[in-house]
């Protein structure tokens, strides 16, 4: 076995896919109010979600990984550790984790390496221990693979904005805030989740917001010297975090653009001068997300491409799909919105481990 992946497009041949087992709600902390949005059904609860939720969510993975099983990728699976169990550290204590569905938002995979990342969630320190299994068992086999640890974070009240604990800010602040790049988190030390980047070849595409802070860019960029690094950020956003349902490359010379999230003008250049197409998303299927659930309606673009021609969309996203069929793509349908709340779509439920690429540089 080998752990390598430089893109987002490359031959899936390993795969990672998380697990809905112990989900939570979890209790409020700085980062998780600022994420939940203003009227969401979250608000006001916490602690384990009902079971048959987690027994249906977890039926969803079941099946999506037997489907790239039977495409020949080999699938591995995070052994849950006690979530309901709240945790303390020197700094803070949580009352409950989290889970781990959402494999892509805690491991970056970068050529030979997976770096877990720091979190910015309190409920979030401690999931990397849903994978030190598979990571270790890589280590064992893979002679060039690079376990890597991000620096933990503290997490105190220093790390994050008070503002943004009121339950009432509304959208039009949090978009004025989003604007002047004014985020919950703060720079006292440095922060990112796994999932606010992208990864294309030589470039790596980092989003500035909730979850990554600018140390946590400037650690990334001093981490990869031979990647190019590029900071984004989005101002039509108004809970920035996680850059998968706003920016998803499809294939060299092609990108997914959030029509609601534009692009800034850096990166829009960026692509123009190296001849790529920058498509924006068709609409989501859904006017709501699910019950429960964080995340935006637009979980409709967090695809999963299986090669540069294949690509996993959540079945009932329908405009999505025949988007992707349009642009010449062969659409596998996967249901899996009754897991969105657990942490995410296709592409967020999964890490990569190998992908058969290499550092090509697609934006010279
Ligand atoms: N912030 C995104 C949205 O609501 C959700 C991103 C989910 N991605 C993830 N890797 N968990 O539009």
């Amino acid at each position: 076995m080998r752990v390598e992946s430089w893109t987002e497009w490359d031959p899936l041949r390993h795969v990672i896919v998380g697990r809905a087992d112990l989900g939570q709600v979890p209790a409020p902390e700085p980062a998780v109010n600022a994420k939940v949005p203003e009227h969401s059904d979250m608000r006001g609860r916490w602690g384990r979600r009902p079971q048959d939720s987690i027994d249906r969510a977890n039926a969803l993975l079941d099946d999506f990984a037997a489907l790239l099983r039977r495409r020949g990728i080999v699938v591995d699976r995070p052994e849950p550790i006690d979530f309901d169990a709240g945790i303390q550290t020197p700094d803070f204590q949580a009352r409950t984790q989290f889970g781990c569905m959402a494999p892509r938002d805690v491991l970056l995979t970068v050529g030979p390496e997976i770096v877990e990342a720091t979190m910015s969630f309190r409920c979030r320190w401690f999931e990397y221990l849903a994978y030190r299994p598979l990571l270790t068992r890589y280590f064992e086999a893979d002679p060039a693979f690079r376990h890597t640890a991000a620096p933990k974070p503290r997490l105190t009240d220093r790390s994050f904005r008070p503002g943004y604990l009121d339950d009432a800010i509304g959208v039009q602040t949090r978009l004025d805030w989003t604007a002047r790049k004014v985020f919950v988190t703060t720079e006292e030390e440095i922060l990112f989740d796994a999932a606010d980047v992208i990864r294309l070849g030589r470039d790596l595409i980092v989003q500035h917001g909730f979850t990554t802070n600018r140390k946590g860019i400037a650690w990334l960029r001093r981490h990869f010297p031979d990647h190019r690094v590029h900071a984004a950020h989005f101002p039509g956003d108004p809970y920035p975090a996680h850059i998968d349902c706003t920016l998803v490359p499809l294939c060299p010379g092609l990108i997914l653009s959030n029509p609601t999230r534009p692009l800034p003008e850096h990166l829009r250049s960026l692509f123009r001068t190296n001849d790529w197409q920058v498509v924006e998303a068709a609409p989501p299927a859904h006017a709501e997300p699910p019950p429960l659930c964080y995340s935006s309606v637009w979980l409709s673009m967090n695809v999963l491409m299986l090669d540069a021609r294949t690509v996993c969309v959540e079945k009932t996203e329908v405009h999505q799909a025949e988007q992707l069929d349009r642009l010449g793509f062969e659409v596998v349908p996967v249901a899996l919105r009754d897991a969105y709340p657990f942490g995410g779509g296709l592409h967020c439920c999964t890490a990569d481990v190998y992908r058969a690429g290499d550092r090509t540089d697609y934006l010279p």
